[in-house]
């Protein structure tokens, strides 16, 4: 017996498509709404194949608030609702801020109001650790202060968040957890799903498999003279498949209210250290140089994420090794 609907905003992507495939592991049905502005429709084949099932999907941008109606009065009704849909990509953001605001703001203030309406009970939003800013220190808790935003993308972060806290304030029924990733890497092992970046990569991982594949220049290591042991920026890199698996426990265990959870392995890694990691874990050499620091990059971050583990029962089970293994062998896959 299901356990229930879940609508997936964006589940087509690359953090909820895996998402939808733990659902369906941990007995729910997700209904996935994505106007695969990101993404394509091969993904939802390549779900059903891992999940053995078809995945209920409906191409809808979530800024429609008919068209979204239109899935409540088909799928409904929902235990939960998952919010993955957003633009991400912090260059573009500056690029173009204006898309970041009516898409990223717009779609979490057209789908609070479609949860409220439809009497939904618990809302999962996905947010980042961009929240910080520049954080004081390099572990950070959730206690530690929004900052100043460094981009238009991450100031999309920080007013859904606002504005999910202020919907709950007006509308208490609806519950919400508020997840802020770190850095989401990895594939599902079957590498039917993984991320795919449109064109030039700007995150480390895709780039550096595309570079070994062949399909790029060397990787370019943005700076090697920063305040750190090796000399390189340092983050808190998390397997996608547990960072999935956050959701559901999230969906399942977060008290009432708004909560907040920080979502990474709670150890950070340099760049040199994931290049060494890759080439251990998959035997293949990294082509790679140095470069100039990247502008507006954070030199050191990983996560506490020890209230996830305490609040939700939830703990990552997966090696660095074993994501970049799982990340290269998806990149083989989309080569072939
Ligand atoms: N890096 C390189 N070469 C590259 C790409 C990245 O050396 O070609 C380095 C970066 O300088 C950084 C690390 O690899 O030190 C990770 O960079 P990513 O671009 O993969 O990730 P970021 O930590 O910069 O960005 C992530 C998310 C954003 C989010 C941000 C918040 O991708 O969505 O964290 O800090 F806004």
């Amino acid at each position: 017996m299901s356990k229930g609907n879940v609508l997936v905003t964006g589940g087509a992507g690359f953090i909820g498509s895996h998402t939808a495939v733990e659902l369906v592991a941990a007995g729910y049905r997700p209904v996935v709404v994505d106007n695969l502005a990101n993404s394509n429709r091969d993904v939802l084949k390549r779900m059903a194949a891992i999940v053995g099932e078809p995945v209920a999907f409906h191409e809808v941008d979530c800024t429609d608030a008919e068209a979204l109606e239109g899935v409540f009065q088909t799928e409904g009704p929902f235990v939960g609702a998952i919010h993955f849909a957003a633009y991400k990509a912090v260059g573009e953001s500056v690029e173009r801020p204006t898309a970041y605001f009516l898409n990223n703001i717009g779609s979490t203030a057209v789908l609070l109001d479609a949860l409220t309406a439809h009497g939904v009970r618990r809302l999962v939003f996905s947010s980042s650790c961009t929240v910080y800013g520049e954080p004081e220190t390099t572990r950070v808790d959730e206690t530690a202060p929004i900052r100043t935003a460094e981009s238009p993308y991450g100031y999309t972060k920080q007013a859904c968040e606002r504005l999910i806290t202020d919907h709950h304030t007006a509308h208490p029924a609806l519950n919400a957890t508020l997840l802020r990733y770190f850095n989401p890497i990895g594939a599902h092992p079957s590498a039917q799903i993984g991320e795919l970046p449109i064109g030039r990569p700007n995150n480390l991982i895709p780039f550096l498999t595309q570079a070994v594949a062949g399909l790029r220049e060397p990787l370019t290591v943005f700076g090697d003279d920063y305040p750190t042991p090796d000399g390189t920026c340092i983050r808190d890199y998390i397997h996608v498949v547990d960072l999935a698996r956050a959701h559901v426990a999230a969906l399942e265990r977060a008290p009432e209210g708004v909560s907040v959870y920080n979502l990474g392995t709670g150890n950070g890694a340099s760049v040199k250290e994931v290049i060494d990691a890759f080439e251990r874990a998959t035997g293949k050499a990294v082509p790679h140089a140095m470069g100039p620091r990247r502008a507006g990059d954070v030199v050191a971050i990983y996560a506490d994420a020890s209230k996830a583990w305490r609040e939700l029962g939830w703990k990552t089970e997966r090696s660095l090794e074993e994501a970049l293994a799982d990340a290269w062998r998806w990149q083989e896959a989309v080569t072939r």
